[in-house]
């Protein structure tokens, strides 16, 4: 993992992440989605706040990821739980990218 001091760390190359993707990375032991709408970058923690599932393996649709085991949803931009069975909204990240690289602030 590298990261700086002001705690920004890689989690992708943009090649990794084309138009409209969800991404499912493991970063300093943090499983991270980071996704690609309209060209922006924006990250969120992979596991679903209902159970166990992996946001990275769902949809993404209209700016919200949709759980692939039960079909809650999230918004991608503000992490808050959209629709049922979610009820508690996932941590999001801000994200940059600097070159080739897609990085995330960890706090
Ligand atoms: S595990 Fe995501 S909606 Fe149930």
């Amino acid at each position: 993992m590298n990261t700086d001091e002001t705690g920004w760390v890689r989690v992708a190359n943009r090649r990794d992440l084309g138009a409209g993707d969800v991404l499912g990375v493991v970063v300093a032991g943090r499983e991270i989605a980071v996704y690609d709408l309209d060209e922006t970058r924006f990250a969120t923690d992979d596991v679903c706040t209902h159970a166990y599932a992996k946001l990275s393996d769902g949809w993404l649709d209209n700016g919200e990821i949709e759980c692939p085991l039960h079909a809650g949803r999230f918004d991608i931009k503000s992490g808050k739980a959209t629709a049922p069975p979610c009820t508690d909204d996932i941590k999001t990240y801000p994200v940059r990218v600097v070159g080739e690289e897609i990085q995330i602030k960890l706090d």
